[in-house]
């Protein structure tokens, strides 16, 4: 008898009160397509359509603002032209038996005047550069010294990713995940490496991880506990990020989150779309049994890893990233342990419907 028939992994679970098809995840996947104004388009909506046999897909990171933007082209959550663009992927998603989340993204310091209005400085929870470049349009450019924020100005970013919570509602999504994770805005308030502040958001680890706190609890008035997650990388450099002991931090992330009963914690396991393993004496398997909602894993699985996860309960659902670039109908081929598609990563960032659209069913449409 072949492994998946007595594996769950591609039976239906239920995420509260979400039933998803089956336990696999469409990780969130930067693919700069949007348009104009960064208004989602229906290539965008075809692109989810394709790959809503998703137990649940987690949409493309989509700033909460003009100042939370970093990339060109990446969707955004606050306009209303932006909320328009996202009910047509929900609606397509939907009209294909899938389910859709939005990840809410203020990326922080890892974006650059040229990406800012006004050609602002990026803001950062305090004053020190990122290592590293970014991609403007006028091509690769040198990151700068971002602008601490304010005391008073934290208010305002708490209720921006409140707005786009509302937003996401009103746009079909069937709940948030905060991005967390690789460096961006919030990641950076909770490492000692990014986060000098000495105020009520810096310094200690429950300092820290305040912003990130109340972020959720602003979710948490808009949305039921059971469609908030949050996404986090405690070991992955991703950005140019760190702290200097991961472990206690993240722990206390992982108890917070659980006590706050929001559904979902999804876990970048290792180095952001490299190696699992760090070499880091933290193990991140700890964090599992300290999260009492729906746990994910990502990040490198392969079809046999995931089996093997399952089978020893290591993760409610498994994410994957760069298979679902290349593999719209990628639950289908795990589950028949069929030939996969290879991602081509020229065609990752920006362009058209090649390298997006246009990967091949196993049915060879
Ligand atoms: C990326 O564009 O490679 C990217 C974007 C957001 C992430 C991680 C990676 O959180």
């Amino acid at each position: 008898m072949p492994d998946h028939d007595t594996s769950d992994l591609f039976s239906p679970y239920q995420l509260g009160s979400l039933t998803l098809a089956n336990r696999i995840v469409m990780a969130p996947l930067t693919r700069s397509r949007a348009g104009a104004g960064d208004v989602p388009t229906p290539l965008m909506a075809a692109y989810y359509a394709q790959r809503a046999s998703a137990g649940l897909i987690i949409s493309e990171a989509s700033q909460i603002s003009p100042q939370g933007k970093g990339y060109i082209q990446t969707p955004g959550i606050y306009s209303e032209a932006q909320v328009a663009g996202w009910r047509q992927v929900t609606a397509a998603v939907h009209d294909q038996g899938g389910k859709i989340v939005c990840q809410l993204w203020h990326v922080g310091r890892i974006s650059h005047p040229d990406l800012q209005e006004d050609g602002a400085l990026p803001v950062a929870p305090s004053a020190v550069k990122a290592v590293g470049q970014v991609f403007t349009g006028q091509g690769m450019v040198d990151m700068v010294t971002p602008r601490a924020l304010t005391l008073e100005e934290i208010p305002g970013i708490i209720a921006d990713y409140r707005q786009a919570a509302r937003n996401a509602k009103a746009a079909g999504f069937d709940g948030v995940q905060i991005h967390a994770a690789n460096g961006y805005l919030l990641d950076q308030f909770l490492r000692d490496k990014t986060n000098l502040r000495t105020d009520a958001y810096g310094g200690s680890i429950e300092n820290r991880v305040r912003l990130l706190l109340e972020v959720t609890d602003a979710l948490l008035e808009v949305w039921d506990k059971d469609r908030v997650g949050v996404r986090i990388a405690p070991l992955s450099p991703a950005n140019d990020i760190a702290d200097s002991d991961p472990e206690p931090l993240f722990t206390y992330v992982t108890r917070q989150l659980s006590a706050r009963g929001i559904g979902f914690l999804d876990v970048v396991e290792g180095v952001t779309g490299g190696p699992r393993e760090t070499g880091h004496r933290f193990q991140l398997a700890t964090l599992r049994p300290l999260f009492k909602g729906t746990y994910i894993g990502n990040n490198g699985y392969s079809r046999e890893l995931a089996l093997a996860t399952r089978a020893a309960d290591h993760a409610d659902l498994i994410a994957f990233g760069k298979l679902f670039i290349a593999n719209p109908d990628l639950v289908e081929r795990l589950r028949l342990d069929a030939p996969l598609n290879v991602p081509d990563q020229a065609t990752f960032y920006g362009g058209d419907e090649h390298g997006y659209t246009d990967y091949s069913f196993l049915d060879g449409h």
